[in-house]
């Protein structure tokens, strides 16, 4: 199977995957085998799905690499968020039910520690009419495989500068990912969707969503995940909000910085910034992962905890696996797998001869592009993405992974 983008389908190609309905991730629109249709395409883009998983004869043993149960949970996640927001929009937070939530999220925990975790990036919940909804499930996703990842890699290497009792209740980790944009409910919808630049004082607005989602949830849910939902959006070199308040004048002063921020709520800017950029915005377009995680180790410097940083490049593949690419001999390969020794360098499948010649549906050489001096990956989707790899050329190499 391949990642197909949604404007590169063609009737009587057959999906790989099901597609989950919008507004009810726990149904189906299209089921898995379903023949694309003209009319589905223009239905997808309406949608604003902006790529799905299409059959393709050679490749069916990545169909393995996507764990039905897995994506179920994900699902059933999902549309808790979204029963859990419309409650929020419309009652009282003390209905919330939260100990179904976290039987959710124990639940998602158990089959991720069950699975090889290389293999669970392959998909994110993109395919859904709200951002915020989308994006909450995502970061709680993201956060909890960067909690497993860093729990491990904090065991593995002897570093104990994150405590272990710190990283232990991950379940905290997780609900309070969840809900961390809960406080953008307050924030009217034509700021929130506004194309283009927001004015000062339109920020002023923005930037007043973590306290008032901790003031919302307060009490309702334990301590560390709340603290998530009001420090998320701190930095590691001190240039985050919101400021702390002095407990006796009640003015403000700065905002936390390095270790005073709680370990999860430095996970949580992490896996946000990726989420936000990654996806599709009422104003702009999602990004492909090589260049938000580009834009991450450039534009992004000093905002996150490096070390939580360097274990979060060594679980999001800058080149997913399925991801179609053109290589510099102009040929198309499929990307296969990840090593994170060798992010930019992936073991690749062709699709087609070198002067870009399809092999129709017989699959050619396979080829690891880290052991192939000549050969690079050029472009995806027609974008020229070289300047973005080479910042991830084989950095993490001998890094002990
Ligand atoms: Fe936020
Ligand atoms: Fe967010």
């Amino acid at each position: 199977m391949l990642r197909v983008p949604v404007h590169e389908l063609h009737p009587g190609m057959v999906l790989a995957r099901g597609i989950p309905f919008p507004r009810d991730p726990r149904r189906w629109l299209l089921k898995r085998d379903g023949e694309i249709t003209a009319d589905l395409v223009s239905r997808l883009k309406q949608l604003g799905i902006e790529e799905v998983w299409i059959r393709h004869p050679a490749l069916e043993f990545l169909d393995d690499a996507i764990d039905d149960e897995l994506e179920d949970h994900r699902r059933d996640l999902y549309a808790r968020v979204r029963e859990t927001f419309v409650r929020f929009a419309t009652g009282s937070p003390c209905d919330l039910d939260f100990d179904r939530f976290e039987t959710s999220i124990r639940d998602l925990f158990i089959v991720l520690n069950d699975h090889d975790r290389s293999h669970v990036l392959l998909s994110k919940l993109d395919a859904h009419d709200n951002y915020l909804l989308s994006h909450s499930a995502n970061v709680c996703y993201l956060a909890m495989l960067l909690g497993m990842k860093t729990s491990g890699y904090i065991s593995s290497t002897g570093l104990a500068r994150c405590g272990s009792a710190e990283v232990t209740d991950l379940q905290h980790l997780a609900l309070g990912c969840l809900l961390h944009d809960v406080g953008k409910m307050r924030v009217p919808l034509k700021i929130l969707n506004k194309p283009g630049r927001l004015t000062e004082e339109e920020m002023e607005v923005v930037r007043r969503h973590p306290r008032d989602g901790y003031q919302m949830l307060k009490g309702q849910i334990p301590e560390p995940a709340a603290d998530i939902v009001l420090n998320h959006h701190q930095r590691f070199n001190g240039q985050g909000y919101p400021s702390r308040i002095d407990a006796v004048t009640g003015e403000p002063s700065a905002p936390l910085a390095g270790e005073e921020i709680p370990i999860f709520s430095r996970i949580a800017t992490i896996v946000d910034v990726y989420d936000a950029a990654t996806s599709r915005r009422v104003y702009s377009r999602a990004k492909p992962p090589v260049q938000v995680l580009y834009e991450m180790r450039t534009w992004c410097e000093g905002f996150f905890d490096p070390v939580l940083e360097q274990a979060f490049y060594e679980i999001i593949p800058p080149l997913p696996i399925g991801q179609v690419v053109r290589l510099s001999d102009g040929s198309e390969a499929v990307v296969i797998d990840f090593d994170p020794r060798h992010p930019a360098q992936p073991r690749v499948q062709q699709l087609s001869y070198p002067g870009g010649e399809s092999l129709d549906q017989h699959v050619g050489e396979e080829i690891d592009l880290a052991q192939c001096d000549g050969l690079h990956v050029h472009e995806i989707d027609g974008q020229d993405v070289r300047a973005f790899l080479a910042s991830q050329q084989g950095e993490l190499a001998g890094a002990g992974v």
